[in-house]
C-alpha cells in the first residue's frame, strides 16, 4: 500500500496554495470558474484583485468561490505583499491585462498584486486578455517576451470575437487550459528526455461506406496519459481513434479510424519513440471484405470477420523496441488474463482494469487499475483517470531512470 503522500503526489493541485491575481478585463468573470475548479482539485486559492478588476466583477463573487477573503489594498494587511507570496506555490494572473504585464516586466510595484509579483520566488502563469491591437503592439510584445525569457508561463490568448465586438487575437485562454498550464508549471519534469507514443480511443472497422464495427471506448484514459506525459516534460505523439475529446495543446496529434490506420501511424512514429503506451481499444476483428456501396436491407445478413493486426504484439516481438505498455480491459476480475497478455504480447507493463466494475468502465472519469509487471503487481484504489495516468507514468519514470 502506498503512503498517502505518494497518493497525493498524483493529485497535482492537492494542498497547493495558489495566489490568483485578477486584473481589469472583460474576462474577469471567468476567474470565478477558475477559482472554483482549482478548489475542486484540492488547491487553496487566495485572490488579489486590482482596483480596475472591480469594474468587471465584485470581490464577493470571488470570496464565495474561493471561500477566502479577497485582497486588493496594499496597506490593508501589513506585510501581505511578502507573506502571501511566501506562502504560495504558484501565482496565476487571469485575466492579465497589458497594464499588469507591462508593470511586471518593468518591475513596477504600486499596488498589492504588482508588489506580490515582485516578491514571489515561484512560477508565475499569466493568461493575457485584451484587444488584438494592444496584444500585437510591439511594445506590449516586448514586455511579454521579456517575462517569458524570465520563466513566466504564458497561456493563451486565443483568436475569436473580443469583448469590443472585433475579431482577433486577445481572448483569454479557456479555463481548462489555464488549469493545465498551472498543473504543468507545478509538475516535476521527470520525463523530459522521453518521446512517448500514446494511442487512445476506439477504432472503426468499416462494413460498407456508411457502417462500421466499433466499441465503447471514450479515449479518456489515453488522453489523460497524454496530458500527464506532456506536463511531466515528455514529447508526446497521440494517435487517436474517433472520439469527442479536446486534444491537449503542445502534442502531435494523429487521428486514425481503423486498426490498420492505427498500426501504420504507430509504426511510422516508432523509430523516434522511447515509450509506447497502447491505451486504445483496438478492434480485434475487421470485415473480410468491405462493400464499396451501402449493403441493402434484407431479412438476414451473415458477415465474415477476420483478425485485425495486433499492434501491441507486433511491437512486443521487435528486437530493439521502446518501453512497451499495454492495457487489458477485462469483463470481470480476470487478472489471470491480463498476466497472460503481459507474457504473450511481450509488453513490459500491462495495466489491468475490469470494465464491468463500478466507476471503472467506459466513458467515466475514474478507473481502478492494477499495474502488472513480470516481477511486481500494484493494485491501486479507485481514482480519477488523471491520477491513474500519473501512477502509470510514475512506473515509466522509474523504469526509464
Ligand atoms: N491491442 C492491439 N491491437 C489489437 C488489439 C489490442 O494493440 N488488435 C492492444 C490494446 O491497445 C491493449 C492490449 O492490446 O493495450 C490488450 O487489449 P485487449 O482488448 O484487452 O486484449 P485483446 O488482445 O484484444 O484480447 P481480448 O479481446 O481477447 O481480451
Amino acid at each position: 500500500m502506498k503512503s498517502s503522500s505518494a497518493k497525493d503526489k498524483r493529485k497535482v493541485l492537492k494542498n497547493k496554495n495558489i495566489l490568483l491575481g485578477v486584473t481589469g478585463g472583460a474576462a474577469a468573470y471567468k476567474a470565478v470558474d477558475l477559482t472554483r475548479r482549482l478548489k475542486e482539485e484540492g488547491a487553496t486559492v487566495t485572490v488579489i484583485m486590482t482596483d480596475a478588476s472591480k469594474n468587471f466583477i465584485t470581490p464577493l463573487s470571488l470570496e464565495i468561490a474561493s471561500g477566502n477573503r479577497v485582497y486588493s489594498d496594499l496597506f490593508d494587511t501589513p506585510m501581505s505583499h511578502i507573506t502571501f507570496p511566501a506562502a504560495a506555490d504558484l501565482m496565476v494572473i487571469a485575466p492579465a491585462t497589458a497594464n499588469i504585464i507591462g508593470k511586471f516586466a518593468r518591475g513596477i510595484a504600486d499596488d498589492l498584486l504588482s508588489t506580490c509579483l515582485l516578491s514571489f520566488r515561484g512560477k508565475v502563469v499569466i493568461a493575457p486578455a485584451m484587444n488584438w491591437r494592444m496584444y500585437e503592439n510591439p511594445i506590449f510584445q516586448k514586455n511579454l517576451q521579456y517575462l517569458i525569457s524570465h520563466g513566466v508561463v504564458q497561456v493563451g490568448p486565443e483568436k475569436g470575437s473580443l469583448a469590443c465586438g472585433e475579431e482577433g487575437i486577445g481572448r483569454m485562454a479557456d479555463v481548462n487550459e489555464i488549469i493545465e498550464a498551472i498543473k504543468s508549471a507545478l509538475s516535476n519534469k521527470d520525463l523530459l528526455k522521453e518521446r512517448i507514443i500514446v494511442t487512445a480511443g476506439p477504432t472503426r472497422e468499416y462494413i460498407d461506406p456508411v457502417r462500421f464495427i466499433s466499441n465503447r471506448s471514450s479515449g479518456k484514459m489515453g488522453y489523460a496519459i497524454a496530458r500527464a506525459a506532456l506536463r511531466r516534460g515528455s514529447e508526446v505523439t497521440l494517435i487517436s481513434g474517433p472520439c469527442s475529446l479536446m486534444p491537449p495543446r503542445g502534442l502531435k496529434l494523429v487521428t486514425v479510424e481503423t486498426a490498420d490506420d492505427m498500426r501504420n501511424a504507430v509504426l511510422q512514429h516508432l523509430p523516434e519513440a522511447t515509450v509506447v503506451i497502447m491505451a486504445a481499444a483496438v478492434g480485434d476483428f475487421t470485415p473480410q471484405t468491405k462493400e464499396q456501396t451501402k449493403i441493402e436491407k434484407s431479412d438476414e445478413l451473415t458477415m465474415r470477420l477476420k483478425k485485425s493486426p495486433d499492434i501491441l504484439s507486433e511491437i512486443g516481438s521487435m528486437r530493439n523496441r521502446p518501453l512497451l505498455i499495454g492495457f487489458a480491459a477485462e469483463t470481470g476480475n480476470r487478472l489471470d488474463r491480463a498476466r497472460k497478455k503481459l507474457i504473450e504480447k511481450g509488453a513490459d507493463i500491462i495495466v489491468f482494469n475490469d470494465v464491468t466494475s463500478a466507476g471503472s468502465g467506459f466513458d467515466v472519469d475514474t478507473n481502478k487499475i492494477t499495474i502488472i509487471e513480470r516481477d511486481r503487481e500494484t493494485a491501486l484504489p479507485l481514482m480519477t483517470k488523471e491520477e491513474a495516468a500519473e501512477a502509470i507514468l510514475d512506473r515509466v519514470s522509474d523504469l526509464r531512470a
